[in-house]
C-alpha cells in the first residue's frame, strides 16, 4: 500500500511517501521520497518555538514538500487533475484557516495529477495546535482529491516506531520482546512508558516541570547558543570531554532518589544559572545572552556538567523502570535520543547492568521529527495492529476527529 504522511507538529514539515508491503509489524517499508523542512531559523531569534509563525511557515511548505516528495519517488503525473469548481470550492473550505494553502494546493493540482494513494497518516497530537491544524487539514484536502483514507496518528508513537525501524534490516521493524520500557525525551516530552504488547502504553513516569528537550534548549539560550539546544550542547560538551576541562559547576541530579519514576529538569535549568552567576560576574538571564563574559572553555564545562547531569538522570530512573517490569527491551525515542553522549551511556550501562535488555534508540536521520515515523506509526493503527485509541497512554491531546 502506498502512505503519504505528513507531520506538522512542532517545527518541523514532513511529507513522505512509503510502499508498505505486508502487516504490522514484519511489514517491508520503502521510502520513495521524504520531504523534510525545518524552521529552525524563523525561531531562532525568539529562542523557541513561536506558534503562529509555525502555523506560517507549515502552509508556506506543505505544498512545496508535496512536490518534493512526490518528485523524488518518481510518482508526480505531469498532467492537471481538473479539478472542478466544486473541488477547488471544498478545498478552500477545507483549508480557510490555512492563509495562501488553498491557492496553492489548487495551482499544483493545475500542473499535476497523484497516483492512487491507499492512505494519508497525519500527526493529530501532541504538539502545538495551530501547527498540528495545518497538517490535518491539508490531509483531509489531499483525501478529498485523491478518495485515500486519513488516519491520525500520535507523535509520540511515531517515535517508538522510528526507534526500532531497521534500516539495515532491509527497512523491516526490530522483532521486539516484550515486555518492553519506553523512554521518549523530547521537547515536549519525557515520559517513561511500560508497554506489555504494541500499542499498550502504560506511563509511570513522567516529568513535573519542563522536559528534557526544552532543559537543553533554555540552557543553551543561557549560555547564548541558539535553537534548538540539544546539538549545540551536546557538541560543547563532546569538546570539554576531549579537552578533559575541569568541572565547571557542581550540578543537581533532580529526584534522582525521589522513589518514583518521576522527572524534573526546571531545577537543574536554574542550577545552571545561578553557578553561571557565582563563578561569572554576569546576569545570565535566559535569552539575553548575558554570558559572553564565560570563556569558551568555560561554556563548554558547563555544558558537559549539564549533560552528565541529565544523562545520569535519565540512566538511574530508566534502569529503575527496567528493573521493576523486567523488561527485555528499551525503546528510546524522541529529538533528545539524537545525543550520542547519552546514547552510549546507555548502551554501556545496559550491557552491564541489563545484559538481558536489548536497547533502541533510533537512526539519527529519525530521532528529531521527521513524516517517515508518521508513516509507520499510521501502517501500524490502519492494520488494526495497534487498538484505535491504545496512543491515549502516551498522550494525545492534539484534536481527535479528522
Ligand atoms: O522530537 P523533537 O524533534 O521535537 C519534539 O517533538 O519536541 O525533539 C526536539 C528536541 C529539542 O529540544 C532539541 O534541542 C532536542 O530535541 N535535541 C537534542 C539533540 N538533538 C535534538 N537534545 C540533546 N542532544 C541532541 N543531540
Ligand atoms: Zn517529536
Amino acid at each position: 500500500m502506498l502512505i503519504l504522511s505528513i507531520e506538522s507538529s512542532a517545527d518541523e514539515t514532513g511529507i513522505s511517501l512509503l510502499e508498505v508491503d505486508g502487516d504490522f509489524p514484519h511489514a517491508i517499508y520503502t521510502i520513495h521520497g521524504s520531504a523534510l523542512s525545518s524552521q529552525m531559523k524563523e525561531h531562532n531569534k525568539w529562542g523557541g518555538i513561536v506558534p503562529s509563525i509555525a502555523k506560517r511557515e507549515h502552509a508556506k511548505y506543505c505544498p512545496i514538500l508535496l512536490e518534493e516528495a512526490f518528485e523524488e519517488a518518481d510518482l508526480l503525473e505531469d498532467h492537471s487533475s481538473d479539478l472542478s469548481d466544486a473541488d477547488k470550492a471544498k478545498l478552500q473550505e477545507l483549508l480557510v484557516r490555512e492563509e495562501g494553502l488553498a491557492d496553492a494546493l489548487i495551482e499544483f493540482f493545475s500542473k499535476y495529477s497523484l497516483p492512487k494513494i491507499d492512505l494519508i497518516a497525519v500527526t493529530n497530537g501532541p504538539g502545538l495546535t495551530p501547527a498540528l491544524w495545518v497538517g490535518v487539514s491539508f490531509a483531509k484536502a489531499l483525501a478529498h482529491i485523491t478518495g485515500a483514507n486519513v488516519i491520525p496518528v500520535n507523535h509520540m508513537e511515531g517515535h517508538i516506531l522510528a526507534s526500532v525501524y531497521d534500516v539495515e534490516r532491509d527497512d523491516m521493524l526490530s522483532d521486539i520482546s516484550f515486555p518492553a520500557v519506553a523512554l521518549l525525551i523530547s521537547g515536549g516530552h519525557t515520559e517513561l512508558i511500560n508497554m506489555s504488547a504494541w500499542g499498550t502504553y502504560d506511563k509511570v513516569g513522567q516529568t513535573r516541570d519542563d522536559a528534557v528537550g526544552e532543559a537543553f534548549d533554555k540552557v543553551a539560550r543561557l549560555l547564548g547558543l541558539p535553537y534548538p539546544g540539544g546539538p549545540q550542547i551536546s557538541k560543547l560538551a563532546a569538546d570539554a570531554r576531549s579537552r578533559e576541562l575541569p568541572e565547571f559547576a557542581s550540578l543537581p541530579r533532580p529526584m534522582i532518589n525521589s522513589g518514583d519514576l518521576d522527572f524534573s529538569f526546571s531545577g537543574l535549568k536554574t542550577a545552571v544559572r545561578y553557578a553561571v552567576q557565582d563563578k561569572v560576574n554576569c546576569q545570565a538571564r535566559e535569552g539575553a545572552l548575558g554570558c559572553k563574559e564565560l570563556t569558551e572553555d568555560q561554556r563548554a564545562a558547563v555544558a558537559r556538567d549539564f549533560e552528565d547531569a541529565v544523562t545520569e538522570t535519565l540512566l538511574k530512573k530508566t534502569s529503575t523502570a527496567v528493573a521493576d517490569s523486567g523488561a527485555k527491551t528499551l525503546i528510546v525515542g524522541g529529538g533528545v535520543s539524537a545525543n550520542q553522549f547519552i546514547k552510549r551511556a546507555f548502551e554501556s550501562h545496559f550491557l552491564h547492568e541489563h545484559p538481558d535488555c536489548t536497547v533502541y534508540f533510533p537512526t539519527l536521520s529519525l530521532a528529531t521529527d521527521n513524516s517517515i515515523m508518521i508513516a509507520l506509526a499510521g501502517h501500524a493503527r490502519a492494520n488494526g495492529a495497534l487498538s484505535p485509541g491504545g496512543a491515549e497512554g502516551i498522550q494525545a491531546d492534539g484534536n481527535k476527529s479528522l
